[in-house]
Formats: C-alpha cells, sequence, structure tokens
C-alpha cells in the first residue's frame, strides 16, 4: 500500500471538506461527526458531484436524487444502486491521507 498525503492534520478540523482531483483520482475529505473519510466525488449512480452532498451520522446523501450510501462500506443504503468506492483514510506524521494499492 502506497500512502498519498492530502493535507495536514491540523487543517482537517471538525466540518473540513475538500475535493482534490489527483491524476486519475477524484475524492473528497471530509471530517464530519470526528469521523474523518474520504470518498469518490461522483455518485454512482448518474456521476453527480457529493462534493457538497449532506452528511449526518456517518451517511452522504446524494444532492441529486437524494440516494443515501454509508462512508464507512460504501454501500447504497437503500440497495438498489453501485456502491460508492470508499478510500482507506490514514494518518503519518501530521499528514492525513488515504491509502492507495501499490
Ligand atoms: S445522481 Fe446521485 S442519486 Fe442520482
Amino acid at each position: 500500500m502506497r500512502f498519498l498525503a492530502l493535507d495536514k492534520l491540523i487543517n482537517v478540523q471538525e466540518g473540513y471538506r475538500q475535493r482534490f482531483k489527483i491524476d486519475s483520482l477524484d475524492l473528497v475529505l471530509v471530517r464530519e461527526g470526528g469521523e474523518v473519510s474520504a470518498f469518490a466525488a461522483l455518485c454512482p449512480h448518474q456521476e453527480q458531484s457529493l462534493e457538497h452532498g449532506q452528511i449526518e451520522s456517518g451517511i452522504i446523501y446524494c444532492p441529486r436524487h437524494g440516494f443515501a450510501f454509508s462512508l464507512i462500506s460504501g454501500e447504497h443504503l437503500s440497495g438498489q444502486c453501485a456502491r460508492l468506492p470508499i478510500y482507506t483514510v490514514h494518518f503519518e506524521g501530521n499528514e492525513v491521507g488515504i491509502l492507495l494499492e501499490d
């Protein structure tokens, strides 16, 4: 696994939300309810941006049709839609980022 640093830990305070486009990656890093999560920026339903989707109790709601996805598993809670890709958040030194397959 390879660590991809995204931001300084000190910047990732409650309510933090930032979209990153790096090579073929397009993801959102958030801190909500004390949890830091990273997930694909585009909804697996019809590719609406999830950058500004509402997050409550570890669930993100797509702004277009309201589909709800777990930020832990990526599962669509009603089960009709494909899974939202979730990234493994990792902390290293004073940085926060994600782990990528080699
Ligand atoms: S585009 Fe996200 S729920 Fe339809």
